[in-house]
Parts: structure tokens; sequence; C-alpha cells
């Protein structure tokens, strides 16, 4: 039996991802290990998305060559670097074997070739392959939250973005497949599916939409929690707000990337949307669920922007008062049409700086998100011990937020009722009731 060990990169796309590979190689006699000392197979699976995540992976590569020294060892790359950057990670000898994210049915085949000294290379993408029949082997160790990819690749022309030069055009996945998965997961103790695409909203498969599909899998156990991620702007339907609405178990929490808070950025973006559009769908988000959590992604210093675009993100932060927010700095990627057409030619000092005046400012606001729970209760999905301490668990709301408390009594999977006493910024700090 041969060992197979792989680093995860990026996003949760490619945890579930990995959780693929490792299922279609274990079909094929290979097994899983968490020790890099005792793989006979190294594999990254790989993000494009900014340079610094290329850049911390080829370094990476560096220290999987010095295991060769002590036995034969076969280095793959996996995901959206093989696909962006191809043969050029063959050209150094380093690595044996490239994969690209359509490629991995092939995995078992190429890992021969490659283990009989010939590297190869895959990076063919797909307008069909979902994954579907494949049952993915989990490797969170919690075994409470799962990843389901409902959908592969991305139609939307982001200009920054390498996500549609890396992972293909969008299709759905069967829905009678995702709804097995996650029944499959329920029945083996998981509480909680995230189901996973570049653009949620855009998922049909043989006539069943998003909305659809959210109300199939809800249905499987009012004791299933349900998540989503990502949402786009343009594309989030009132249908699917109302389906969220009419459902207890689908969490409260959306994901919507912002990008920028100006309509001229927005537009190089290519963004299909405007300022007044996000806060509109803000407002019907409320609406429907004043409960909701709304969390984005939002990029510093894209190509051309002025004060005044960074002043106009400032302000869109500070209306929506995000709960929370992953935040860039741009980083011009390649190919990507954006690369192509606009210079990038905000200074990095200016990127950097006006990225800490948006982190400093949802610093804040997530601290002020935090206060407004402080005296309310929530139940809560146990994930397991706190980092702190052996006599305290931890676990989210449905809102996403973490909460500890103290608790000796309950385990991972369980649902507890807890009343919020204080906050930091990243967390609740509760306690049980009843
Ligand atoms: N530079 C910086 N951030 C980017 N993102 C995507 N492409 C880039 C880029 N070229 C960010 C976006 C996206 C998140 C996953 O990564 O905010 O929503
Ligand atoms: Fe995920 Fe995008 Fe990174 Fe690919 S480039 S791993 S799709 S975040």
């Amino acid at each position: 039996m041969k060992k197979v060990y792989i680093e995860t990169y990026g996003c949760q796309m490619n945890v579930a991802d990995t959780e693929v590979v490792f299922s279609i190689l274990g079909a094929h006699g290979y097994v899983r290990t968490e020790s890099i000392d005792e793989a006979d197979v190294i594999m990254a699976n790989t993000c494009s998305i900014r340079d610094n995540a290329e850049q911390r992976i080829l370094g990476r590569i560096g220290q999987f060559v010095l295991q060769r020294k002590s036995r034969p060892v076969i280095i793959g790359i996996l995901g959206c670097m093989a696909e962006r950057m191809k043969e050029q990670l063959l050209s150094d000898g380093r690595v044996d074997l490239v994969a690209g994210p359509d490629a991995y049915r092939r995995l078992p085949q190429l890992l021969e070739a490659a283990s009989e000294g010939h590297p190869q290379i895959d990076v063919i993408l797909s307008r069909e392959e979902t994954y579907a029949d494949i049952n993915p082997v989990r490797i969170d160790k919690g075994g409470v939250s799962a990843f389901i990819s409902i959908m592969r690749g991305c139609n939307n022309v982001c200009s920054y973005c390498v996500v549609p030069y890396t992972r293909g055009v969008e299709r759905s996945r069967d829905a009678r497949t995702i709804v097995r998965e996650a029944c499959d997961c329920f029945e083996r103790g998981y509480r909680e599916v995230t189901l996973l695409g570049q653009n949620v909203d855009s998922y049909n498969f043989e006539g069943v939409s998003f909305a659809k599909l959210l109300e199939m899998v809800a249905g499987v156990s009012p004791q299933l929690r349900v998540r989503f991620s990502t949402s786009n702007p343009q594309d989030i339907s009132d249908e699917v707000l109302e389906t969220m609405a009419a459902h207890p178990n689908i969490c409260r929490h959306i994901h919507l990337p912002v990008q920028s808070g100006s309509d001229r950025i927005l537009e190089k973006m290519r963004r299909r949307y405007s300022a007044a559009w996000y806060l509109e769908r803000v407002a019907k988000i409320r609406e429907l669920m004043p409960d909701c959590a709304i969390t984005t992604d939002v990029i510093a210093g894209f190509c051309s922007e002025t004060e005044e675009d960074h002043q106009l993100t400032l302000d869109l932060f500070e209306k929506v008062g995000f709960d929370a927010a992953f935040m860039f700095a741009y980083s011009e990627r390649p190919g990507t049409l954006a690369a192509r057409k606009y210079p990038d030619d905000v200074p990095q000092d200016v990127k950097v700086r006006r990225l800490n005046e948006i982190i400093a400012l949802q610093n804040r606001l997530s601290l002020e998100s935090n206060r407004r729970d402080v005296g309310k209760e929530f139940e809560v999905l146990v994930e397991g011990p706190s980092k702190r301490s052996a006599d305290e668990l931890c676990g989210r709301t449905g809102s996403n937020k973490m909460c500890v408390w103290a608790d000796t009594a309950h385990k991972p999977g369980d649902y507890v009722r807890v009343r919020v006493l204080d906050c930091t910024q990243a967390t609740l700090l509760c306690e049980l009731v009843g």
C-alpha cells in the first residue's frame, strides 16, 4: 500500500477536491497519511488566487524535495496552480506530476507512470466533470461539519480573477447525488453541510434551481444545518432568500463578496452590480431575516483606484456593518482581463495602507456586531473543546460566530443553548442555558 500525503491550500472547494482525490486514490490501493515523513506520494492541492499564495507553495516544494534524501518520493501539484502554470512546474525536475482540477480520475494512472520515472501532466479542463459519483473521504477531524461541492467552474469573468481560467466553465452536479451525499453525512453523524460553488445562485441541474436544491438538502433532517458559499450580489434571488427564511435549519449567514464600494471600480472589475444594488440586496436580506449575518470579500488597490474610490468602500462597509470580512490587496494575475487591459498602478504601499484602513474599520464593525449579541441566546452546534481549556467547549451560531462556554457534559455534534455574557472581536463568551 502506498502512502499519500496531501497539503491543501486556498478555498473550501479545494478541501472538497482533496477529499475526492483521497477517495479516487483509496480505490486504487493508496492510503492517506498525515505524516509527510512516511509518505510515498507528496502532493499539494494549490491555489492561484493571489501571487503570495503561489509563492508560498513554490517555497514549500523545496521542502518536499528534501524528503527524497531518505527514500524515493513522487511529488505532485494539483489544483489551480497546476492549471495556471502547467509544464512550467515540471521544468526543474522537482515535480513529477501536474494535474488540474478536472484530471483527478486519472491520478492513479498518472502516479503509476510517474513512479516509472516519466513526469506526467494532465491539465485538460472538462465541460462535464463534477465527480458526482465519488464518495469523498472526509479529511476534517471533527466529524461534525462537511463540505459538499454542488458545482464546478465559473462563467463570470471578473477582470481580476484567475478562477475561470483554472477551473473552467460552470457545470452543476446532479441534485440527487448531492442530496444522497448530505443524507450519508447525516447518517454518519455530521450535523452541518456547506454547499460549495463559485457562484451557487447559478446552480441549475435539469431545472432544479439553487433555491430548490437548498430546500431538498434542508429536508434531509431538521437536525442538519445547511450553509452555502459563495453568492454573487448580482445573482442572489428573492427565491433563495425566501427559502432560507422558511427553513430554520438553513443558517442565517450569507457570504456576499462586494469587492469595492465604488461603481467605477466595480465596472472595471466586471462585477455586474452597483453599490446601490448591493445595498438593496442587503436591505432585502434584513427585511426577510433580521438576524442574518452578512460577510464579504473586498479588494484594496485595484487598477486605477483613487482615494475617493477607496473612501466609497469604507463608506459601504460602514453602511452595511458587516459581521466579518476577508480583505485583500489587489494582486495582478497573469492572463486575466485586468492584467491585459489595465496597468497595476496603485503603489504597493498605498494598497497596504488602504487595506489596513479597511481592516481597522472591519475590526471595529466585528466587535460592534458581537456586542449586539451580548445578552442574547443562541442555539450552537458543538464542534469540540475550546483552544483555551479542556473544560470549555466551542461551537458556532447559525450566523457563524464562534462561541465558547464552560461545559464538560456535551460532545461534538450536540446542539446546546447558550447565552452570551461577553465578547471579543472574534468570539462570543457564553454560558449554558437550561
Ligand atoms: N487579487 C486580490 N484578491 C483577489 N480575489 C480574487 N482575485 C484576486 C486578486 N487578483 C479575492 C476576491 C475573492 C476572494 C476569494 O479573493 O475578494 O472574492
Ligand atoms: Fe480556490 Fe480560487 Fe484558490 Fe482556485 S484560485 S484554490 S478556486 S481560491
